[in-house]
Order: structure tokens, then sequence, then C-alpha cells
């Protein structure tokens, strides 16, 4: 198949899992199951943003990886090295493919407080102008403020904080022309 084709069926693949996936009911007594921490006590865990719960296919996958090929992943010469590498990329490819990017557009990060300071340090720096306006809401965790802040200083931009209602939903409604917002 050539690339485009390719890239085109994985996409449409990939929107195709998705919104089944959102339409199907959560089966939550079996998917607690397959979390040990949850499945042991009747604890509701709310903070996945800060650190998630792993399944024991995750788990399982970590110990066997621990026990078996641990090494320097792009940094050795020796079978072990050779062996964690080929996981490392067969990984980029898995998650590549599950959100339909290429795998050279997967980088990854141990969180989002290093995620987006990636972003802003190397994408936001070489773009960003002095008329330009950051849009946040005041419902981000500050790993997505300080970054822009901090990135501010340096170049001068705006930021637009967007609020939001007594429902949760964001109230400002706003003009973008050629990604700048012009219009409040
Ligand atoms: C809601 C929310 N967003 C983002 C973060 C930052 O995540 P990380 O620790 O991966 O940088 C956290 C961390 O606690 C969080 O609770």
């Amino acid at each position: 198949m050539v690339p485009q084709i390719h890239r085109f069926y994985s996409r449409f693949l990939t929107k195709l899992v998705i919104s089944s996936f959102l339409t199907m009911p959560l089966d939550t007594p079996n998917i607690r199951q397959q979390f040990p921490i949850l499945a042991k006590n009747n604890t509701i865990y709310l903070d996945s943003a800060a650190t998630s719960q792993k399944p024991e296919s995750v788990i399982k996958a970590m110990n066997a990886y621990y026990e078996t090929i641990n090494a320097n992943v792009h940094r050795g010469m020796h079978e072990l090295a050779e062996k964690a590498t080929v996981a490392f990329e067969d990984c980029r490819k898995t998650v590549a493919a599950f959100i339909g990017c290429k795998p050279h557009e997967i980088i990854f990060t141990k969180g989002t407080t290093e995620s987006i300071n990636l972003v802003a340090k190397s994408w936001g720096k070489a773009n960003l102008k002095k008329e330009d306006v950051v849009v946040l809401t005041i419902l981000e965790h500050h790993s997505n403020i300080v970054p822009w802040q901090q990135l501010q200083q340096e170049i001068g931009f705006s930021i637009t904080w967007i609020d939001i209602d007594e429902d949760g939903n964001l109230t400002k409604t706003e003009t973008w022309e050629n990604g700048k917002l012009i219009e409040e």
C-alpha cells in the first residue's frame, strides 16, 4: 500500500475504533479487575492525570522488560541493547498507528510538564512573536501555564484567559484570523 493510502486507512480505523469505544457502555467491573490495585479493594481513583494506575498487562510487560532485555536504548552495541532498542521502536510504531501519525512524529517524555515545556521551548520559541496571543483557560494545570508565562517574559506576546461558567463550560468566544485572535 502506498504510504498516503496506508496513512488514510490507519487514521480512518483509529477514528472508527475511538468512536466505537465512545458509544460503548463501560464495563467498569471488568475494567477494575484488570487493575490489581483497584481489584484488591474498593478504592475509587480519580487522580489519573497525576499518576495513572497500571493494568496487569502493563505491569507484566514492565516486569518482562526488566527481567529479560533491560539495557540502554540506541546507546549500546551488545545484544540486550539491541533488543531493548527494537522493543522501544516497536512501541513507537504501535503508538503512532493508534493515534494516526508517523512513528518519527512520536516523542516520548516522562510527563505532561516535560512535554509542554518541550513544545514551548522548541516550537514556541522558534515561532511565537511579540504580536501573537497564546490562549489558555482558567482550567489549566500549572504545567500548561508556567511554560507559557516563562516564554512570555522572553518574547513579550499576550496571553488571553478563557473563563468558565457555573457548569464548567468555557465562556469567551473569540474570532481567529490566520491563527491569531483578533476579537473577543
Ligand atoms: C490535572 C493535571 N495535569 C497535569 C499534571 C502534570 O503532569 P506531570 O506530572 O505528568 O507533569 C498533573 C500532575 O499532578 C495533574 O494533576
